[in-house]
């Protein structure tokens, strides 16, 4: 259809290749979706998530970062993906998620991945929007996207008021002076979104992702996707999320369906 047909024309002639991610967000703004990303650690995880999405017609990104390098590192990473990206032919970019130093990055560029993240949302400002900044410089001239965290968005706990552990919120004029000086292309976004298996439903603090979106002219990026639900989803989507990341749904699935082979 429509957005099969606008994508293939932005890379025609090309092989079938991990676009910039940039590229995926850009179509889904426009056409009011989210790309699903999701954090893909091996062969049979990768094919099945570009099966599945080859058969909806959904474009996707797959990620990995520091949770996954051990089992697959960087350049192992990417070398299965383009293998089997060869087979599936679906509109996919390649992600580093959560990066957590510029060698990483600089490891994952030299592996060709298409995207990168580097998660500085633990630190300083300065320090964070001076190392995406930093980021940007070098990735940009390649036609690599970047996307970067500012509050910050922590672990599902029954403990704590937000129902997360280690989140700030993020400030919106904060956010949009941080898009500002790094030039980042895309923006991961705390509003009451946390990252594992939710204790009890999320309360998205839509207000803030109003004000932030509206200060922010960049896509958003929403991490913690697992156990989000639809109308929460649906909500977010039409005020500037253009990427949702799920990890914990995929992992759980895979124990649940591996547990008759190992009991
Ligand atoms: P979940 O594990 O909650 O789906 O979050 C994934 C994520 O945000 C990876 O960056």
């Amino acid at each position: 259809g429509g957005l099969s047909a606008e994508i293939d024309s932005l890379t025609k002639g090309a092989n079938m290749k991990f676009l910039p991610m940039k590229t995926l967000m850009a179509h889904a703004m426009k056409h009011g979706y989210a790309v699903p990303s999701f954090c893909a650690w091996n062969a049979e995880v990768m094919e099945t998530i570009l099966e599945i999405c080859r058969r909806l017609r959904s474009p996707v990104i797959l990620m990995a970062g520091p949770g996954e390098f051990p089992l697959l590192g960087p350049a192992s990473n990417a070398a299965v993906a383009r293998a089997l990206l060869a087979k599936y032919k679906v509109k996919a970019a390649l992600h580093l998620d959560h990066g957590d130093s510029l060698e990483m990055v600089k490891e994952c560029v030299k592996a060709q991945f298409t995207s990168m993240m580097l998660d500085f949302s633990t630190r300083s400002f300065e320090e964070n929007a001076t190392a995406l900044k930093q980021v940007c410089r070098m990735c940009h001239p390649k036609g690599i996207t970047v996307e970067g965290e500012i509050g910050a968005v922590g672990k599902c706990d029954s403990t704590t008021v937000e129902g997360s552990k280690g989140s700030r919120l993020t400030d919106p004029d904060e956010a949009a002076e941080y898009a500002r000086i790094t030039g980042v292309d895309c923006l991961a976004v705390s509003i009451g979104n946390a990252h594992g298996s939710y204790v009890k439903l999320p309360q998205f603090d839509f207000d803030r992702l109003a004000r932030i979106h509206e200060k922010v002219r960049i896509p958003l990026s929403l991490h913690g996707g697992t156990g989000t639900p639809d109308d929460h989803l649906e909500k977010a989507v039409s005020m500037g999320i253009a990427k949702v990341n799920v990890a914990t749904a995929l992992i759980s699935a895979l124990t649940s369906k591996s547990k008759p082979l190992i009991s």
